[in-house]
């Protein structure tokens, strides 16, 4: 696992931008095919997002050529409920960016049947060569997408139950209010972001300290979703001295090492 350690939030999230950028870029230059980008919501991704749009803005990156499947979605909140991940994502990323419609996949949690409907979204991506780069968040307890404590590391795209810390940590975008927040949710499973090629994980924050301890010096564990990375030929985590903080300093002093040797 590889462990990207920059100054704050907003190091982290242009080292992410522009890391992602290159990776579409070369595809671009090898190949027809497209770039297929798994993508996830939250307040971590917002940096990402928002240097995505300005250089696309600026006529440096095209997503024209770049399919997306998004992490996870609510189960029956209105597509165009303010708080679904459908808006989030478009209010966010793709109303400003090059994306062709009938390229964004996000799961939908109003399907009349949601088995079939995660059943589906694992054969498009199939469908789509596989996700080349899955970037990802993490949630306090260590979730990855929508994958709580005790979700199989080897699970697919499935109908969840929120934990209780998670409809808590989610309210503030609910009035504050942990009975608004929708308590099933539809995600992709950690088995299927680990078959992406490539995964990359932001992390800003004290608040995400444990989680990342847990998830990089830990067991691979169900307890903590994002240990699965462990098992990743290609899995990095990029975080700030806020979130790395409770990694021991030997940890530390190495992640640190290991960057300054491939300068
Ligand atoms: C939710 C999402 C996760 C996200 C997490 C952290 O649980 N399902 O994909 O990583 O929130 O959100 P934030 O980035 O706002 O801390």
């Amino acid at each position: 696992m590889r462990i990207i350690i920059r100054d704050n939030s907003k190091e982290g999230s242009l080292w992410a931008a522009h890391y992602i950028a290159a990776k579409i870029k070369e595809k671009a230059a090898r190949t027809s095919e497209p770039f297929v980008l798994g993508l996830p919501t939250g307040s971590t991704p917002l940096g990402t997002y928002a240097e995505f749009i300005r250089m696309v803005k600026a006529g440096e990156l095209s997503f024209k050529n770049v399919i997306t499947f998004n992490m996870d979605e609510y189960v029956a909140l209105p597509r165009e409920h303010p708080e679904s991940y459908w808006s989030f994502m478009h209010h966010n990323l793709f109303d400003h960016i090059d994306i062709k419609k009938e390229n964004v996949h996000i799961l939908n949690g109003n399907a009349p049947d949601l088995a079939a409907e995660c059943a589906a979204y694992e054969k498009a991506i199939v469908a789509a060569g596989g996700i080349d780069l899955f970037l990802g968040g993490v949630g306090e307890d260590g979730h990855i997408a929508f994958n709580e404590p005790f979700s199989s590391l080897s699970s697919r795209t499935r109908v969840v139950t929120l934990t209780q810390d998670t409809l808590e940590v989610n309210s503030r975008f609910f009035g504050g209010d942990p009975n608004a927040v929708p308590k099933q949710a539809m995600t992709v499973g950690v088995g299927t972001v680990l078959d992406s090629k490539e995964v990359l994980i932001l992390a800003f924050g004290s608040k995400k300290a444990r989680a990342l301890q847990a998830a990089i010096e830990g067991p691979m564990s169900h307890y903590c979703t994002l240990s699965g990375l462990q098992n990743h030929p290609a899995g990095t985590i990029v975080c700030d001295e806020d979130s790395i903080g409770e990694v021991k300093v030997s940890s530390y002093r190495y992640f640190k090492a290991v960057e300054a040797a491939e300068k």
